[in-house]
């Protein structure tokens, strides 16, 4: 069997792994969390708006970090993800943290939530972050999943590395230590890697260093939402990321990961569409 064909079970493996690193790591700074207040990343905090009230699902939710966030604002959240080591995690977070009543974790692949949450057109906000779409072969499937979940007239919010800037890596940098290119940005094929760093720590070694993502273009993504039976709101698009994507860039006051200079490429895009009615 290729990577490409056993890219779940090899992504699978590598996130349960990432699991126990990210608990400790410095990347993920669960203080304001367990002190009652959460944050999110300065994009999303700057675009989100409010959500309590709202029955929020939360897709590809890592160990619970954001959804358990969005709970403390009020909101009635599912969170699911493909790895039983996050969701265990998320179950244990939320239990700490007094908000079983309102927050619920579902461990399924992506492929499979609308079985897995047989709920469908009940969400006011279906909410998906940074390193998400990356690890998931079908974009359009994806966006059908993501309209199929949320009611009429409700919101996806939507944040992610920016696919313009997915082509570059500092795997073969240029003279002047700026990323080198990596990836054809409209190839769509599957990129198998053995790559045992973690972006949250750069101590950790991952043994499960295997892994198979796919670089969505842009066009893709929102092409697929509005075929989805979503109506695009906005576009943003921006030159900071919430991880250090490369090397050269510096980190800012926001938390955030600049351009040490101009802003050459956007890092990362977000947007929100509506379900239409
Ligand atoms: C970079 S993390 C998302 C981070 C998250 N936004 C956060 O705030 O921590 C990517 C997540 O996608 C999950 N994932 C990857 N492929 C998946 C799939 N096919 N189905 C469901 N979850 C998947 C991983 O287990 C991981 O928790």
């Amino acid at each position: 069997m290729t990577a490409d064909k056993d890219w779940r079970a090899l992504n699978r493996a590598n996130w349960n792994e990432r699991v126990g690193i990210h608990l400790k790591a410095p990347g993920y700074d669960l203080a304001p969390l367990r002190a009652g207040c959460g944050r999110l990343n300065a994009i999303e905090e700057a675009e989100l708006g409010d959500v309590s009230g709202l029955r929020v699902l939360h897709l590809q939710c890592h160990f619970g970090a954001d959804t358990l966030c969005l709970a403390q604002r009020g909101a009635t959240v599912v969170g699911l993800d493909f790895s039983p080591a996050a969701i265990d995690a998320a179950n244990a977070l939320a239990a700490e943290l007094g908000l079983t009543g309102r927050a619920r974790f579902v461990c399924a692949d992506l492929y499979d939530a609308p079985s897995a949450i047989p709920e469908a057109a009940s969400f006011d906000l279906v909410y998906v972050t940074w390193g998400a779409t990356c690890w998931l072969p079908d974009i359009r499937r994806w966006a059908e999943i993501v309209a199929g979940f949320l009611k009429p007239g409700g919101r996806f919010y939507y944040a992610d590395g920016h696919p313009a800037a997915l082509v570059l890596d500092d795997l073969v940098p240029q003279p002047d230590g700026m990323p080198g290119f990596f990836a054809p940005y409209l190839d769509r094929r599957a990129l198998t890697f053995d790559d045992p760093s973690d972006y949250a720590d750069p101590e950790a070694r991952l043994q499960n260093s295997r892994n198979v993502s796919w670089l969505h273009p842009l066009s893709d993504i929102v092409t697929g939402l509005i075929d989805a039976g979503l109506s695009l709101d906005w576009l943003h698009e921006h030159a900071q990321v919430p991880w250090r994507m490369f090397r050269i860039l510096v980190q800012r006051d926001d938390g955030d990961w600049h351009w040490p200079d101009r802003p050459w490429l956007p890092l990362a895009m977000s947007l929100q569409a509506s379900r239409r009615c």
